[in-house]
């Protein structure tokens, strides 16, 4: 359960971007993946929910299997992304539909519930995330932090089993980032598997189970949220204190 990575690689043309990334993360865990800019972060995420294939080694998350050997499909691709949602920095709502209609529209349309009961659920899961007054509102009446919020609340009407985060916090004030952290935590109880990228390194220790820092591609550092105190190795120590 959790994921599994297995020397995955990954190209852009004839660049290498990803060399030989292996990581395990367990069932509830929250990993943060740290690292400078284009160290290949947010590229190690788009493979994690098949946004973006591999070009060699394999993968498990979410009870599927691959192998990048092999030929993964598109539509493998779509059916892992039931279960693994992503926020992303920029929202990436719907502008054109209200808030209720961006949480119904994945439920509705892709798993199949009736409209009734995606409402329903819809009301809950803003009323936890202390939206429940904005679910007639459009996504561009809403503060930077509010979007966030939905953003987070559409992914989870899937109910996902993982979830992966880019930059969830780059463009928010500290008080919306704390808000971030604690629905992060409380997902974390509720036993969801977490990935999130980030470089904001407080961020990053106050939500973070494990942790995976990579440099150029390549894993440098991996272990528990211990290695923020006791970095294995010198470049992990330097990036923290630059
Ligand atoms: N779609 C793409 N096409 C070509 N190169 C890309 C693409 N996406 C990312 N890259 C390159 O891959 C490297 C890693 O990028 P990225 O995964 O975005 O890093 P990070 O998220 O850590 O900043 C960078 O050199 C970047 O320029
Ligand atoms: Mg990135």
């Amino acid at each position: 359960m959790g994921i599994q990575a297995n020397n995955l690689n990954k190209f852009y043309g004839t660049t290498q971007v990803l060399h030989d990334v292996s990581f395990h993360c367990g069932k509830g865990e929250t990993l943060v993946l740290l690292g400078p800019s284009g160290a290949g972060k947010s590229s190690l995420l788009r493979l994690l929910n098949l946004l973006e294939m591999a070009d060699g080694g394999a993968l498990s998350i979410a009870n599927n299997d691959y192998d990048f050997d092999q030929q993964v499909s598109e539509k493998q691709g779509l059916a892992l992304r039931k279960q693994v949602g992503m926020v992303f920095q920029q929202y990436n709502l719907w502008p054109h539909m209200t808030v209720m209609e961006n949480l119904i529209e994945a439920p509705t349309k892709v798993a199949g519930v009736s409209k009734e009961q995606a409402t329903q659920e819809a009301l809950k899961m803003l009323s936890t995330l202390q939206l429940a007054d904005k679910a007639d509102a459009w996504p561009l009446q809403l503060s930077g932090g509010q979007q966030q919020r939905v953003a987070i609340a559409r992914a989870l009407m899937m109910k996902p089993e993982v979830l992966l985060f880019d930059e969830p916090t780059a463009a928010l004030d500290p008080e919306i980032t704390t808000q971030i952290v604690n629905i992060i935590k409380e997902l974390s109880e509720t036993g969801i598997t977490q990935v999130v990228v980030t470089h904001e390194v407080d961020f990053a220790k106050k939500i973070a189970s494990h942790v995976l820092y990579l440099e150029k591609g390549r894993v440098i550092e991996h272990g528990t949220k211990d290695a923020f105190k006791n970095p294995a190795t010198q470049a992990f120590a330097d990036y923290l204190t630059h």
